[in-house]
C-alpha cells in the first residue's frame, strides 16, 4: 500500500517549479514529473531496475556521436517519434501523410539535376522514381526542394559504413516549372535498425525483430508550405505490417513496378530489368501545423 510520502512527493517536486519558469516548459515538466512518478508507483520499480535504467540511458548517450543517434532510435522503436508525428500532423486535408525522420538524416547532400542517378556507383536494382510536388489545391510547385536519402542494397546507410568517400545515396533535387521531379537510384531493401547498441539489446529483451520495410526517405519543402518529412514504402515488403519504428501508413505504400522492357529502360537511361515508381507529394500551406525542424545526429551532438 502506498504511504503518504509516495503521493506527496510528486506534488512537492512540482511545487518547486519556479513561478517565473516559461509557461510551456512548466507544463511539460509538470506532465513529465507526474508521469514518471506514476510509472515508478505503477510498476513498483526496484532499486536494481532503476539503476539498470540509469546505466541504459548512460550507454545510450555514450553511443551517440555526430553520425550515430541512439536516442532517436530509442524514441523510434518505442513509438514515441510516431506519436509526436501524429499529434503534430492530425488532419492531412489531402496533403501527403508524414512519417518518422529516422536517425540517418544528414544535412548538406549534393544537389543533382532532374533525371540524375543518386546511386551512381552503387550496386542494386536500377530504379526510376518520379512524380510531382503540388499544393493542396493541386497547383504544381516549381522549384520545390526534395531531400532524398536511402540505404544501399544491403540495408546500410552511408553513415554506417566506413570509407564511403563522403555523403552517398543522398541527394537534393528541385522540381521543374511544372512541379515535376525524377531521379534514378537503386531499389531500397528492408533493413535492421542498428542492433549493436543499447537499443538493440532492449529490442532483443522485448522479443522484437529490428526490421524496417524497404523505403526511400523524402523531405520536401517549398516557400509558403509546411516541410513534409515522409517515406515511400515498397509495396509487397514482408515487414510493412511490423515496422520496428511503427512508421508505415497505407497512403505511403507504393508499387515499384518491375519492367523488362529495354526500350522503356533506355528512355530513363537505365538497363532492363528496372523498377519504377511514381508519387505526387502534396504540401500543406505553412502555419497549419508547427514547422518540422529536421535534426540530424550531428545537430544533437552540437547543441
Ligand atoms: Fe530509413
Amino acid at each position: 500500500m502506498q504511504n503518504e510520502l509516495e503521493t506527496r512527493l510528486t506534488e512537492a517536486v512540482i511545487a518547486r517549479l519556479g513561478d517565473d519558469a516559461d509557461p510551456r516548459f512548466r507544463r511539460i515538466m509538470q506532465g513529465l514529473i507526474r508521469h514518471v512518478h506514476d510509472f515508478v508507483r505503477e510498476v513498483e520499480l526496484t532499486e536494481t531496475e532503476w539503476f539498470e535504467a540509469i546505466k541504459f540511458l548512460t550507454a545510450t548517450g555514450q553511443k551517440c556521436d555526430d553520425k550515430r543517434q541512439e536516442f532517436i532510435l530509442l524514441s523510434d522503436v518505442l513509438g514515441v517519434s510516431m506519436l509526436v508525428d501524429a499529434v503534430n500532423h492530425r488532419a492531412s486535408g489531402g496533403s501527403t501523410e508524414t512519417t518518422v525522420l529516422g536517425p540517418f538524416f544528414v544535412h548538406g547532400a549534393r544537389e543533382i539535376a532532374n533525371g540524375d542517378d543518386m546511386a551512381a556507383g552503387w550496386k542494386g536494382e536500377p530504379t526510376l522514381v518520379s512524380g510531382r510536388v503540388l499544393s493542396v489545391e493541386g497547383r504544381p510547385l516549381a522549384g520545390a526542394l526534395l531531400d532524398l536519402w536511402q540505404s544501399n542494397s544491403e540495408g546500410s546507410y552511408d553513415v554506417q559504413l566506413a570509407d564511403t568517400g563522403g555523403k552517398q545515396l543522398r541527394a537534393k533535387l528541385r522540381t521543374d516549372a511544372e512541379g515535376r521531379f525524377g531521379f534514378r537510384t537503386i531499389l531500397p531493401t528492408s533493413y535492421p535498425v542498428p542492433t549493436d547498441g543499447p537499443v538493440g539489446l532492449v529490442l532483443n529483451h522485448m522479443g522484437r525483430h529490428p526490421m524496417r520495410p524497404a523505403h526511400l526517405h523524402f523531405m520536401v519543402s517549398a516557400p509558403g508550405h509546411e516541410t513534409l518529412v515522409t517515406h515511400l514504402f515498397v509495396k509487397g515488403d514482408p515487414y510493412l505490417e511490423s515496422d520496428v519504428v511503427f512508421g508505415v501508413k497505407d497512403s505511403l505504400i507504393v508499387d515499384f513496378r518491375r519492367s523488362e522492357s529495354q526500350a522503356e529502360a533506355q528512355k530513363a537511361g537505365l538497363k532492363a530489368p528496372f523498377y519504377s515508381a511514381s508519387y505526387d507529394f502534396v504540401l500543406r500551406p505553412a502555419g497549419e501545423a508547427k514547422q518540422h525542424s529536421a535534426r540530424s545526429a550531428g545537430d544533437a551532438v552540437k547543441s
